[in-house]
C-alpha cells in the first residue's frame, strides 16, 4: 500500500480559494512548539503567534511590551511544530508604525529567522502604504482592524468598536484600503456582527472575527481561553471547549498528596537495579 501523502500545507492563496468556496477558515492563537504539533494534527489552518503571548504566557497586562526577539523566538518554535497550518506572526507595537523601511527590516527578519509565512499588524488607513511596501517586496500581511489591542490606552479600553454608524463607516473604509493595499486577510476584532457581516461581503480577501458574529469568512480564538486553561479570562465571545485550568490544579493536587505521603513514586515507576 502507498504512504499517505503528507498534507498540503495551507498558502495565502488557500484561504483566499476557501472564501471563493464558502469554506470557512480555522484559526488560533499558538506560542509553542508542542501546542503547535496538536494544532496542526488536529486540522486547523492557521497558527497566529499572536502578541497576546506577552498577557496569556508572560503575564503583562497588555500586549505593548511584547518584543520583535520575544515574537521571533515564539514564531519559530511554533513553525517547528506545523506541518500543515500557515504561520502568521504578530508584528508588535512600534516595529511598524514608524516607518515602511523599518516594517520591512522588521518583518523581514521574522521571515528569515522563523520560517513563518506571513505576519499581521494592527489598523487601517494610516498604515495602508506599510502594508503596499511589504507585500511589494514578497511579504504577506494580513490586517487588524475594530478592537486592536495595541490602541487600547487611546480606545479608552477593551470595548466594542464600531456601535455608531460614523466609526462603522470608517472601518468600512478601512478594511477595502487594508484590501486595496494588499493584504491577504483581515482580523476583525469586537464589532458588531452586522457591520462584520457588510464587510464580509465587501471583501475579496477573507475576514477572520472574534468577537465579530458568525458572518466573517474564519474565527480565531486565543487557545489558552478556547480550553479554559486561562481561567482569570472571561469575555461573551469566548467559548470554553474544555476546563483544564482545573484539570491541571486537580491533577497537582494528587501529584503533591501522593509525593507528601510518599505514595509518588511507587515499585513501578522504580528501578531495582
Ligand atoms: O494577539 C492576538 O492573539 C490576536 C488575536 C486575538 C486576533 O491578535
Amino acid at each position: 500500500m502507498a504512504d499517505a501523502l503528507p498534507p498540503k500545507p495551507v498558502t495565502v492563496h488557500e484561504l483566499l480559494s476557501m472564501k471563493e468556496r464558502g469554506e470557512r477558515i480555522v484559526v488560533l492563537t499558538c506560542y509553542d512548539a508542542l501546542f503547535a504539533r496538536l494544532l496542526d494534527a488536529a486540522g486547523v489552518d492557521v497558527l497566529l503567534v499572536g502578541d497576546s503571548v506577552n498577557q496569556v504566557l508572560a503575564g503583562e497586562e497588555t500586549t505593548l511590551s511584547a518584543t520583535l526577539e520575544q515574537m521571533i523566538y515564539h514564531t519559530k518554535i511554533v513553525r517547528r511544530g506545523a506541518a500543515r497550518a500557515l504561520v502568521v506572526c504578530d508584528l508588535p507595537f512600534l516595529t511598524y508604525q514608524i516607518s515602511a523601511a523599518d516594517a520591512i527590516r522588521n518583518a523581514g527578519r521574522v521571515l528569515q529567522e522563523t520560517g513563518c509565512q506571513a505576519v499581521k499588524l494592527e489598523g487601517g488607513t494610516p498604515v495602508a502604504a506599510t502594508v503596499r511596501a511589504l507585500v511589494d517586496v514578497g511579504i504577506p500581511v494580513m490586517g487588524h482592524l475594530g478592537l486592536t489591542p495595541q490602541s487600547v490606552h487611546a480606545l479608552g479600553g477593551y470595548r466594542v468598536q464600531g456601535r455608531e454608524e460614523r466609526t462603522a463607516e470608517r472601518l468600512k473604509a478601512e478594511a477595502k484600503a487594508l484590501e486595496e493595499a494588499g493584504a491577504f486577510a483581515v482580523v476583525l476584532e469586537l464589532i458588531p456582527a452586522p457591520l462584520a457581516s457588510q464587510i464580509t461581503k465587501a471583501l475579496t480577501i477573507p475576514t477572520i472575527g472574534v468577537g465579530a458574529g458568525p458572518a466573517c469568512d474564519g474565527q480565531v480564538l486565543v487557545l489558552h481561553d478556547v480550553l479554559g486553561l486561562n481561567d482569570r479570562f472571561t469575555a461573551k465571545f469566548v467559548k470554553h471547549y474544555a476546563a483544564l485550568a482545573e484539570d491541571v490544579r486537580e491533577a497537582v493536587r494528587l501529584y503533591a498528596a501522593e509525593v507528601r505521603e510518599g505514595r509518588y513514586p511507587g515499585p513501578e515507576h522504580s528501578f531495582s537495579k
